[in-house]
């Protein structure tokens, strides 16, 4: 059972997906049944963001962004920017993705300073890490996990750190329909607490709330989440479907 510190998180990722009219309407269907003891964030495509953003005014429901540039403005054709993100009223920022690792080689260094940014301008980096098939089965996983997490958080002190968030996102389990076991998640989320407590000390390694991705549906939500160090989930098919989502930021009702 997640630790009374930290509050449940769950964020919807959308990826790539939905027009603007189906955004605004998935981000009301979901406004409508969310529940007041999870933290639910939607992180629909950038362009979608205002319009959501007018959806989710008011409410508990927060706005989140899949990427930022770390730059704050200039000559950059294409990027956006922390400033743009808080201009259109996002709290939270996705950073990492395994997506954007994978087709856009981003890089743990690149992702330091896109959280320097973020933690500049208030906004929650949400930073993904995990291993892929042939990691895992190189028995890699703690290794990687440690790379990425040391890298993208060097030369940040906990006060800096405070506001983290880290998704545990096992590549092979990403739209795979293939998700980890309830307990090869608390074994990887386990060795990010500890990580962060190692680092940065116990008081943060105790408040930083850590996600599972991968592959999360309303059938397998309720056994991830009985988990310890298990603190919400980052949902990316599954956040499209109204009805699923909802069952999921619901967890254990
Ligand atoms: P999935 O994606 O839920 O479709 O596996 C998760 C993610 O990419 O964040």
């Amino acid at each position: 059972m997640t630790h009374s510190l930290r509050k449940p998180l769950i964020a919807g990722n959308w990826k790539m997906h939905l027009t603007l009219t189906e955004s605004v309407r998935l981000a009301r269907e979901v406004l409508g049944g969310a529940p007041h003891k999870v933290d639910v964030v939607l992180c629909p495509p950038f362009t979608a963001l205002p319009a959501v953003a007018e959806v989710l005014r008011n409410s508990p429901v927060q706005l989140g962004a899949q990427d930022m540039f770390w730059e704050s403005h200039g000559a950059y054709t294409g990027e956006v920017s922390s400033l743009h993100l808080k201009d259109v009223g996002c709290r939270y920022v996705l950073l990492g993705h395994s997506e954007r690792r994978r087709y856009f080689g981003e890089t743990d260094q690149q992702l330091q300073k896109k959280i320097h940014a973020a933690v500049a301008q208030n906004l929650v980096p949400i930073l993904c890490v995990g291993e892929t098939l042939e990691e895992r089965q190189a028995e890699q996983t703690f290794a990687v996990l440690e790379r990425q997490l040391i890298t993208a958080l060097t030369g940040f002190n906990p006060i800096q750190l405070s506001s983290l968030v880290v998704a545990y996102e096992p590549v092979w389990a990403i739209g795979t329909g293939r998700t980890a076991t309830p307990q090869q998640a608390q074994e990887a989320h386990r060795f990010v607490r500890e990580l962060l407590a190692r680092q940065w000390g116990d008081p943060l390694a105790q408040s930083v709330r850590v996600l599972y991705g991968g592959s999360v549906k309303a059938d397998n939500i309720d056994a991830l989440m009985a988990e310890r160090d298990l603190d919400g989930a980052l949902v990316g098919g599954e956040s499209l479907k109204p009805a699923a989502f909802l069952r999921i930021v619901h967890f254990h009702a």
